[in-house]
């Protein structure tokens, strides 16, 4: 599909890119807001790919529990030339020799968007010898000077980082890798780093990281705003049913799903052979059954220290609002609620909100059910 819109949002990340790395950036935003479209609708149509080396990482549906398993998307290992093999014999590698690196890679790199960063076989295996990941950072960084030495400007990017929120090597993982990423931004304007997450607990945490304290951005992708949203259903309705939506369907559409991309997208997919209102009230009663059963679960304390009344309180808070202080809910409820993504927290904003219109919906369907006993 034809990706749709973003424009303020590709010119803002598009004119980070042009100038010089100075932090790192984050996007983020609720579930399905279109993160990872964007980012890969600016690397591979945005950029000059003359101009640019892009490393998109995505760690989505990669299983990780330990440093070795990191290393391995990170990196692609290739096979050495008879040639790389003998300067390799009296150069090592992680001894600072971009000399040797720059016979290894102007061949394999020559710009363009890259999903891993080549090392040689042997190499690797020589890096990953003492659980040093100081190693791994200086290789890195010795192949982002030497394509910067051949005129390209790198850029790093990682989706779904939140994934080794929790990995441990020498301590967390986690904050050697944001200490390189300020090396790589903030101290030698060498290489542009993006990081992807929906993981708002994660966000979170990075934001009340004083380390991280004047280092990072961050740029919100959220759904589309209503005047979006109503356009996006129009160049869908072109694009797949070939005909218009008149202004009631999309007021009612929008009034199920709001401006999330694939729920818009999903809608208008149906409606191929199905009748608006019935994929519409579909779509609530699976929401409303999902968020029941899990209410369901809390009131037979399935979940330890959360309490079923804490929690139809903080749903009441959305009765008639959509957006609403993060600190009206307790610590414990709030984090439950944003686990289970039945709330979007921005931290940065200090503010909770349902993770889509539908979830919205359903709470206050389920407030009304549950009223009327
Ligand atoms: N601007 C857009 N134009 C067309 N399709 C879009 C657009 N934004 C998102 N989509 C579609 O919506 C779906 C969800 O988008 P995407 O996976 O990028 O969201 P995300 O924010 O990265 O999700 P997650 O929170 O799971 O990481 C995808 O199928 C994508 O193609
Ligand atoms: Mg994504």
């Amino acid at each position: 599909m034809k990706f749709f819109n973003r424009e303020e949002e590709i010119r803002e990340i598009v004119s980070i890119i042009e100038s010089e790395p100075n932090f790192i950036y984050f996007i983020y935003g609720p579930i399905n807001s279109g993160k990872t479209a964007l980012i890969n609708e600016i690397i591979n149509n945005r950029l000059d790919k003359d101009r640019y080396v892009v490393f998109y990482i995505n760690l989505r549906g990669i299983f990780i529990s330990k440093y070795e398993d990191f290393i391995e998307v990170l990196f692609e290992e290739y096979e050495e030339s008879f040639i790389d093999k003998v300067k390799r014999l009296f150069l090592s590698l992680i001894k600072d020799s971009p000399e040797v690196i720059k016979s290894f890679l102007i061949t394999k790199i020559s710009g363009g968007v890259l999903d891993s960063i080549p090392i040689p076989k042997n190499t690797l295996r020589e890096i990953l010898k003492n659980n040093e990941v100081k190693n791994v950072f200086r290789y890195i960084t010795n192949i982002l000077m030497e394509i910067k030495k051949n005129g390209k400007q790198p850029v790093l990017i990682i989706d779904e980082l939140q994934k080794i929120g929790d990995m441990k090597i020498n301590g967390f993982m986690i904050y050697e890798l944001f200490n390189y990423f300020i090396d790589l931004t903030k101290e030698l304007h060498l290489c542009h780093v993006f990081c992807l997450s929906s993981d708002s607990l994660f966000i979170e945490k990075v934001y009340n990281e004083a380390m991280l304290n004047d280092r990072i951005d961050y740029i919100l992708v959220d759904d589309f705003n209503k005047e979006t949203a109503l356009k996006f259903m129009d160049f869908l309705s072109d694009e797949i049913l070939n005909k218009k939506l008149s202004n009631d369907e999309k007021e009612l559409i929008y009034s199920y799903v709001g401006g999330k991309p694939i729920l818009i997208i999903k809608v208008i997919d149906k409606l191929k052979y199905e009748r608006l209102d019935v994929i519409l009230e579909f779509m609530l009663k699976d929401t409303l059954s999902k968020l029941k059963k899990l209410l369901i679960n809390v009131k037979n304390k399935k979940f330890e220290g959360i309490e079923y009344e804490n929690v139809i309180d903080a749903l009441k808070l959305f009765m008639d609002k959509y957006e609403i202080d993060e600190y009206l809910i307790d610590e414990d409820t709030k984090e439950f609620l944003v686990k289970r993504n039945i709330l979007f927290l921005n931290p940065i904003e200090g503010t909770l909100k349902p993770q889509s219109f539908l979830i919205w919906s359903a709470i206050k369907r389920l407030l009304n059910e549950y009223q009327m006993g």
